[in-house]
This record gives structure tokens, C-alpha cells and sequence, in this order.
């Protein structure tokens, strides 16, 4: 699927996943990753990868874009998309970001977007079956 045939505003999530790529904070993977959060009401928030000299506190552009949308009073989400440096083929999302999409929506589509701009896509629940979720808590206990 190329992002000439989706239509707006995911046109638009596209191409934000790809330009904020640039901004990525990526001094010792040299990773480059830029993600975009599409809101209920079609507002888009982004993210980009995060790391650190202590390797461990690297953070992932999907969280950095969740907890962007979050902070400013958004929890209903429609749609991410990520891009990455890699050219041929599409790259799917770490384990720990997956645990945090299906905290909120298992049926949100992400998006995965080389950066020529052509997308592939999935839903959170294709991503991560039998996800452990809010509903989860919910369930009667012993
Ligand atoms: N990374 C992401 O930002 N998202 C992913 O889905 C996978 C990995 C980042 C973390 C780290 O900064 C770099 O890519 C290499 O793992």
C-alpha cells in the first residue's frame, strides 16, 4: 500500500511518522525512529526514539508519542504510524510498545512506514494476541 491511496487525515499520519523521524535522539544506535498518534478527533501527536548513555533508559518514538497525546488529555486512538531507517522492508513495533498500544485500543491500525513512504497495515490486536489489557483487571477473582 502506498500513502498516495490512503486518505487524509492518515495521509497525514504517514508523512508525520516520516518527517519527525529526523528528530530522533539516536547517538548510540543510530536507529532513527518517528512515530504519530491519530487521536478520535483526528488530532495527531508524534515521537521519536529517545536513548540514553545508561542503554537501558532508551525509550521507544511509539511511548514517547503515547505519553505526548496522554500529557495533553488524549486517550482514544484511532491509528499510529512508525518509520524507521530500514528501506525494503517493513518493521513491526518492540514487544514493550505493543503492551502499551493494547492498554488502550486492540483495535487501533499502526501503520508501518518505510521511508519512502509506502505502509503496511495491522491492528494491535493482530500484533499482540491474547493481550493482558484493563478488561483483564476487571474479571472476577478468587
Ligand atoms: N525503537 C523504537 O523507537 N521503536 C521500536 O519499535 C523498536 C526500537 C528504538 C529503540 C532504540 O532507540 C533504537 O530503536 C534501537 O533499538
Amino acid at each position: 500500500m502506498n500513502v498516495d491511496n490512503l486518505e487524509s487525515p492518515y495521509n497525514d499520519l504517514v508523512k508525520a511518522a516520516v518527517k519527525v523521524k529526523d528528530k530522533a535522539y539516536c547517538p548510540y544506535s543510530n536507529f532513527h525512529v518517528g512515530a504519530a498518534i491519530l487521536t478520535s478527533n483526528d488530532q495527531i501527536f508524534t515521537g521519536v526514539n529517545v536513548e540514553n548513555a545508561s542503554y537501558g533508559l532508551c525509550v521507544c518514538a511509539e511511548r514517547v508519542a503515547i505519553m505526548n497525546a496522554v500529557s495533553q488529555g488524549h486517550k482514544e486512538f484511532k491509528a499510529m504510524a512508525v518509520c524507521c531507517d530500514i528501506k525494503d522492508s517493513f518493521k513491526a513495533p518492540c514487544g514493550a510498545c505493543r503492551q502499551v498500544f493494547a492498554e488502550f485500543n486492540l483495535n487501533m491500525d499502526f501503520y508501518m512506514v518505510k521511508p519512502d513512504y509506502t505502509s503496511k497495515k495491522i491492528t494491535v490486536g493482530e500484533l499482540l494476541p491474547m493481550a493482558f489489557t484493563p478488561a483483564s483487571l476487571q474479571e472476577e477473582r478468587v
